[in-house]
């Protein structure tokens, strides 16, 4: 028995030299928006508690509620004997608030997106010619979801329509899956959803949408998504709590229910989760003020840094980040505001290409405006040495 022959100490010293090697930080408590670690009290600007609900009273109390009820673990997988009448309520919430006719959960959403590629485009699906089409800045469960399925992938430049309309119109196979980020994790941008939907249909491809940082930051009833194929969102970002759906047609749904590998074999979320997800979707409903108050962090925040001279991405998003450069200098202005009380994550290759490590700031409805002022502070003294 041997590891020996991966040469691991090369590879990771290798890592270290490039400020690529990566270490967890146990927190000792909280959420968003301050959480205590080392015995510090730190402002979170680095969670995906868009608005502020994972600490939420009405969510605490509602998965205790359960608990009491069903115990922890679902028990089983979906199709054996996990699912439970809470999970069930919770598809067909979800089918409602997005306006689809069916819905159904995954336990995460990386394995959402790696079930849902595998099934329509994998070996088992019979797609064998069929290309899946992707952002180059997508995230990497969608890429791997298509390596998954062994299915041909051609990843075109970052929001380029007119790049993949190109492509889709010179192939010749009859099965094509376009797969996009909704929001994309590192950079905040948007994708013109529109304009792909009229490339999906001219071409009659298949449009799948990951909206994991954008489910719940739109009022549900009042600005409905535009219909897409396939439809997944994730549930451990601004829903506060954990795992992921996909939402479609009856059809797709039955599809993937008897064909998504991720969702058959695994063991289906412990029922309190829904329990507390769906106290979540009412919160939502009921404090509508949440979903301003974000909106008027990101305004300041982008108004502020603009003027101090960092170089923003064009992101309206929950999600902004600053571009430093080289993955040294991230570490650096992170560990400065670290030293701050701070906390704003460095990202770096791979998650990000060479060159553009950054600063990742994710706000939340959580921050007071106090919070924010802080960090545009904090930032403006750093300004001069880290600015690109
Ligand atoms: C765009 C996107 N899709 C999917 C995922 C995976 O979701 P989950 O954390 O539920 O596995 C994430 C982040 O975690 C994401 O940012």
């Amino acid at each position: 028995m041997s590891l020996a022959q991966f040469q691991l100490a090369q590879k990771y010293a290798e890592l270290q030299a490039q400020f690529l090697d990566r270490h967890t930080h146990p927190i000792d408590q909280g959420v968003t928006p301050l959480i205590q670690r080392n015995g510090q009290t730190l402002i979170n600007f680095s969670s995906n508690d868009y608005l502020g609900l994972a600490g939420h009273s009405a969510l605490k109390d509602a998965a205790i509620d359960y608990l009491k009820i069903h115990g922890i673990g679902a028990g089983a997988a979906h199709l054996v004997t996990g699912h439970q009448a809470i999970h069930e309520q919770l598809e067909q919430r979800l089918a409602q608030v997005t306006g689809y006719p069916k819905a159904m959960l995954f336990s995460t959403g990386y394995m959402a997106n790696l079930g849902v590629i595998d099934a329509l485009m994998g070996h088992l699906s019979d797609s064998r010619d069929g290309i899946v089409y992707q952002d180059r800045l997508n995230h990497a469960s969608l890429l791997d979801g298509a390596r998954l399925a062994g299915a041909k992938l051609r990843r075109y430049p970052h929001l380029d329509v007119g790049q993949l309309n190109e492509w889709l119109r010179q192939d010749s196979t009859t099965q094509k899956l376009i797969v996009t980020d909704q929001i994309f994790s590192m950079d905040g941008s948007e994708v013109p959803l529109h304009d792909l939907i009229k490339t999906a249909e001219q071409h009659q491809a298949a449009l799948m949408i990951d909206d994991a940082h954008g489910f719940g930051l739109r009022h549900f009833s009042n600005s409905p998504l535009p219909r897409v194929d396939i439809y997944m969102a994730t549930l451990g970002k601004a829903i506060g709590t954990f795992g992921a759906f996909v939402a479609g047609s009856e059809l797709l749904i039955n599809y993937l229910t008897s064909r998504a590998r991720t969702f058959i074999f695994t063991t289906a979320t412990p029922p309190l989760i829904a329990a507390s997800t769906l106290a979540a979707l009412d919160v939502i409903e009921q404090e509508p003020w949440r979903q301003v108050k974000l909106q008027q962090h990101i305004d300041r925040l982008r108004t502020a840094l603009t003027e101090q001279g960092w170089q923003l991405l064009p992101s309206q998003s929950a999600i902004q980040p600053i571009i430093v450069g080289s993955a040294e200098n991230a570490l650096a202005l992170s560990k400065k505001l670290l030293e701050q009380g701070l906390l704003v994550s460095a990202i770096r290759p791979p998650t990000v290409p060479r060159g553009t490590s950054r600063l990742r700031i994710t706000l939340s409805a959580a921050h007071s405006d106090e919070m924010v002022e802080q960090l545009i502070k904090a930032l403006m003294v750093h300004q001069p040495l880290f600015r690109q």
